[in-house]
């Protein structure tokens, strides 16, 4: 039976929503102007697509319901919003505008806007650890999580690796592999991640965990691919964040060094490549092929 996407989604981001609510700390709490700063972003209308894809890589491995996963889910969602607080920050991006609302420093001023995003990724670790100490999750899966996010999230494999990559390359003309590695650490790292530690959750036989891995290195190369192209063909609107800006901060990206034709191509391959690698799980896999789906679909 295929999956109802927009329905799935909608049903685990509010399951993500409320378990996120539960964590971060209330506007009211001391200091106000730190979790006010947290909240703003963290609370701002995401797609919430990796907590999605931790459920469902869950629910793939063997867990039904995921329900245990959500301490994995909210941890992604965590650290995925700190990394666009910095990245919009002036130093780095200078952006103003994100989900559609503007973004942290505009609103809360840049020091709590880096601070929000500190706090976010450290309270993501805190928060796995207390999830594992209160039988939340299973205390011999929470290494092997912890070791898999930070590694994706930080360097030299990771997000952070990635985000310097992209920096560097800025104003200059990169080749196609340059621009696949920036892609890789930037974006893919953290959705290979949500994969493979949602897996994890279920203590699944390694080559489950294997598959996963595959499907999110695959996935999250696409997600880039279609952001790139998104950003070089939507508006401000669709997207909730400012269109146009690779060219303007003179950024290589898939569209720059391939064209828009062979970007599209790609990313349908890296989405016939995702799905290939669901093989193995069978029946289990049709959400996370359905995900794909919408994630080569998207229009924001
Ligand atoms: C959009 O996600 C996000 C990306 C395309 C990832 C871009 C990568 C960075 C900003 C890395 C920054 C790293 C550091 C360390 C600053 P999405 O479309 O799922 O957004 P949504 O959650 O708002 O829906
Ligand atoms: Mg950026």
């Amino acid at each position: 039976m295929r999956t109802d996407v927009p329905h799935l989604l909608a049903e685990r981001a509010r399951e993500v929503e409320a378990h996120l609510e539960s964590v971060v700390p209330s506007a009211e709490t001391t200091p106000t102007a730190l979790h006010a700063a947290m909240r703003h972003s963290l609370f701002a209308g995401g797609k919430r697509l990796r907590p999605a894809l931790v459920l469902e890589s869950a629910r793939a491995a063997g867990l039904d319901p995921p329900t245990p996963a959500l301490p994995v889910a909210a941890a992604l969602e965590m650290i995925h919003t700190y990394s666009l607080i910095h990245d919009d920050l002036p130093c780095m991006d200078d952006d103003d505008l994100r989900r559609g609302r503007p973004t942290c420093h505009v609103v809360h001023g840049e020091a709590m806007a880096i601070l929000a995003g500190d706090a976010l990724l450290t309270l993501a670790f805190t928060h796995l650890g207390e999830a594992a100490q209160r039988g939340l999750i299973p205390a011999a899966a929470l290494p092997r999580i912890v070791t898999t996010l930070g590694r994706c999230a930080g360097t030299p494999g990771g997000m952070v690796a990635g985000q310097v990559l992209d920096i560097e390359g800025e104003g200059k003309e990169l080749d196609a592999s340059a621009v696949d590695a920036i892609h890789r650490h930037k974006t893919g790292a953290l959705i290979e991640a949500s994969c493979v530690c949602g897996g994890l959750v279920a203590e699944p036989p390694e080559g489950i965990v294997k598959a996963l891995s595959q499907y999110g290195r695959a996935l999250g190369l696409a997600f880039q691919i279609v952001d790139d192209i998104l950003d070089a063909t939507s508006t401000c609107v669709a997207l909730g964040k400012t269109a146009g800006k690779d060219i303007a901060q003179g950024k290589a990206t898939y569209v720059s060094v391939h064209g828009l034709e062979a970007a599209r191509a790609e990313a349908k391959h890296q989405a016939e490549q995702a799905r290939g690698a669901l093989a193995s799980l069978g029946e289990r896999g049709e959400p996370l092929a359905s995900l794909v789906d919408f994630v080569i679909q998207r229009q924001r």
